[in-house]
C-alpha cells in the first residue's frame, strides 16, 4: 500500500528519508482520474531501478489551477482519488501518493481558499507572484492557443520539484510540447533531476489515453479516431519520402475536418526546439490539437529521419 501524504513537509521529509536510505526517489506528476497511461509512467519510473539503488516511486495528484486559463475546464475535470489510489496500489510500484489539497498560498486564505480557475486572475500578487516561463518554448502549438498554460505547468513542476527533490521524474510524450519544455527549463535552471520521457499509451482502436476522453459521446469518440488515422498515413507518407510539411498538414487538417472535428493546429517541429520545419528533413515531431465536440485532444507521433 503506497503512502498517503497530504502535507508539503511531510512530502519532503519522507523523500529525504529515502534518500539517506540510499534509494532513488522518481516522480510521477499527474492530475489524477489515472488511466494507463499514467500508470505507464509509473513503471517507467520503476524500472529506473539499479541493482545498487532501488526505486522509491512517488505519484502526485493535484489538478493545478494556475494552469487552466478561466474559461477552460478546471471545475468539470474529473477526479476519483479513491480509484486512483487503488489503481496505484495495485502496481505494486508505488511507495508513496502526494496529493495536496493546495499547494499555493492564497491571499487572505491561508492556503486553504476555493479553486480559482488562473491564480492571476484571482490576484496572485498577495498569494503567489512567482512564475516559471520557458520563454520560447511555451509560445507554439498549444501556448498559442492556451496562453497560460505552460507557465502555470512549469511553475508547478518546479514546486512539485521543490518538495520531492526527486532524482528522476517521468512525463509523457503524449503532451510533447509539456514534456519539452520541462525538459528545457531543467537544463536552464540546473534542476539535478534526469527527465524520462515515456511513450505514448493508446486504446485498442488507436485514440490516445486522456483524463479527458470520458466527456467524449460514443460518437464524438468515433469521429476522434481520425487523429490517430491522420497522424500514421502521415507517418507513412514521411517515411515514404514524402518530406513537404505543408502537403502532409493539409492532409491530416483533410482528415480530421472530413470526420467532423474542428482542427485547433496541425504542425509539424523539430523535436527538440519545436521549431517549425517546411521540410521533415532531421527528427520531426507531428503534432495535432482539435476539437470533437466541447473536448480538446491532443496526440503527436514522432518521426526519424535518417
Ligand atoms: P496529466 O494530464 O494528468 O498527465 C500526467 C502525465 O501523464 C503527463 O506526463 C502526461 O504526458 C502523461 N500522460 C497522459 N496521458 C498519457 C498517455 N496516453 N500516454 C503516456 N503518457 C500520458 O500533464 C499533466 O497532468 C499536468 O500538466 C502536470 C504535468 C501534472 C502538471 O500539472
Amino acid at each position: 500500500e503506497p503512502e498517503v501524504i497530504r502535507d508539503k513537509a511531510a512530502m519532503r521529509a519522507w523523500a529525504r528519508r529515502r534518500r539517506a536510505e540510499g534509494k532513488t526517489v522518481a516522480l510521477v506528476p499527474t492530475m489524477g482520474f489515472l488511466h494507463d497511461g499514467h500508470l505507464s509512467l509509473v513503471s517507467a519510473a520503476a524500472a529506473a531501478a539499479s541493482a545498487t539503488s532501488p526505486v522509491a516511486v512517488v505519484v502526485s495528484i493535484y489538478v493545478n489551477p494556475s494552469q487552466f486559463a478561466p474559461t477552460e475546464d478546471l471545475a468539470t475535470y474529473p477526479s476519483d482519488l479513491a480509484g486512483d489510489l487503488r489503481k496505484l496500489a495495485a502496481t505494486g510500484a508505488v511507495a508513496a501518493v502526494f496529493c495536496p489539497p493546495d499547494l499555493y498560498v492564497r491571499a487572505g486564505a491561508g492556503g486553504s481558499g476555493g479553486a480559482v480557475s488562473c491564480l492571476e486572475e484571482a490576484g496572485c500578487g498577495d498569494g503567489h507572484e512567482t512564475w516559471i516561463r520557458v520563454e520560447r518554448l511555451e509560445k507554439g502549438l498549444c501556448g498559442s492557443r492556451r496562453p497560460v498554460f505552460f507557465r502555470g505547468v512549469a511553475t508547478v513542476v518546479a514546486k512539485l520539484f521543490n518538495i520531492v527533490e526527486p532524482d528522476i521524474a517521468v512525463f509523457g510524450k503524449k503532451d510533447y510540447q509539456q514534456w519539452r519544455v520541462i525538459c528545457r527549463m531543467v537544463r536552464d535552471l540546473d534542476f539535478a533531476i534526469d527527465i524520462i520521457g515515456s511513450e505514448i499509451v493508446r486504446e485498442a482502436d488507436g485514440l490516445a489515453m486522456s483524463s479527458r476522453n470520458v466527456h467524449l459521446s460514443h460518437e464524438e469518440r468515433e469521429k476522434a479516431l481520425s487523429i490517430h488515422r491522420s497522424l500514421v498515413n502521415a507517418k507513412t507518407a514521411a517515411l515514404n519520402g514524402n518530406n513537404h510539411s505543408q502537403q502532409i498538414k493539409d492532409q491530416i487538417v483533410q482528415t480530421l475536418t472530413e470526420a467532423g472535428g474542428q482542427v485547433d493546429y496541425v504542425e509539424i517541429v523539430e523535436q527538440e526546439s519545436l521549431v517549425a520545419l517546411e521540410r521533415i528533413d532531421r527528427p520531426a515531431a507531428i503534432c495535432v490539437a482539435a476539437w470533437f465536440g466541447k473536448v480538446r485532444l491532443i496526440d503527436n507521433m514522432e518521426i526519424q529521419t535518417h
